[in-house]
């Protein structure tokens, strides 16, 4: 098709998309898994492939959290911002210990790189049901909810189960339950099975997986061996608009080279 050409795609590309019934894949070379410099690849292609495709005028642009979308975040360039105005905004509150990778802070990496504007979203990411709806009554909270609502762009990581219970410390009954059912990945606040069945979610605030089928232009980066098969597995709940941003760590075994 007319916009895969515009990209330049290799036809493992193609044939990587196919796979997983998405409309678009990059294969960085390498492994980041080993090589911390395919990161940054998969950074300056995200960068490229926004510059390209986004409507010109005003872009919403929802961002996630995790390791990869802070070292990402430091590739993305002013030309992103010709002839745009861009709103980089948190799809999720914060969690886990590390301030680097939060979302409020890749939203505010991104909008200093391209000179664009981003906004906070001050809250824990997860919630007990008491503090969950006055929270989302908070003004601050709704302006942010009222931007994702009107977002037409989100850029996200995928994460490994495992990994993601621990880095949001889910109390151990939940640990349990995750062992138990099988959980191989995590987007969104969604755990699920190699399957693709949503095992657990985190009640939170933020950008929920559901709305993701609407928003038109849908960026997952994710990369590394180990993180394979929460990639695969992961596909099976994604629109079919996404567009994933890896490496051949992750794509050889996918592909079974
Ligand atoms: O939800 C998944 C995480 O954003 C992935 O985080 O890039 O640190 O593995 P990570």
């Amino acid at each position: 098709d007319l916009v895969n050409d515009l990209l330049g795609l290799q036809q493992s590309e193609r044939d990587l998309a196919k796979i997983l019934g998405i409309d678009r894949c990059f294969i960085m070379t390498g492994d980041c898994d080993f090589q911390d410099r395919v990161l940054d690849n998969m950074g300056t292609i995200l960068n490229d492939t926004l510059a390209k495709i986004l409507p010109e005028g005003n872009n919403v642009i929802v961002v996630m959290g995790g390791h990869t979308m802070a070292q990402v975040a430091y590739q993305f360039t002013p030309e992103l911002s010709t002839k745009r105005q861009l709103t980089f905004v948190p799809g999720r509150g914060g969690m886990g210990q590390s301030l680097a990778m939060q979302a409020n802070t890749v939203c505010s990496i991104m909008a200093d790189r391209t000179h664009g504007e981003s906004q906070s979203m001050y809250v824990p990411e997860t919630l007990s049901e008491k503090t969950y709806q006055p929270l989302l009554e908070e003004p601050s909270v709704q302006m942010v909810l009222k931007l994702i609502e009107q977002s037409n762009v989100v850029v996200h990581g995928i994460g490994r189960a495992d990994e993601m219970a621990e880095r949001r410390e889910v109390d151990p009954n939940i640990m349990h339950l995750l062992e138990q059912k099988k959980a191989v990945g995590e987007a969104f606040g969604c755990f699920y099975n190699q399957a693709g069945d949503i095992v657990y979610k985190v009640p939170r605030i933020g950008l929920q997986l559901e709305r993701i089928h609407s928003i038109d232009h849908v960026f997952a980066v994710a990369g590394g061996h180990t993180k394979a098969q929460a990639i695969v597995s992961y596909m099976n709940l994604a629109p079919h608009q996404t567009c994933l941003i890896t490496d051949e760590g992750a794509a050889n075994l996918i592909l079974k080279k």
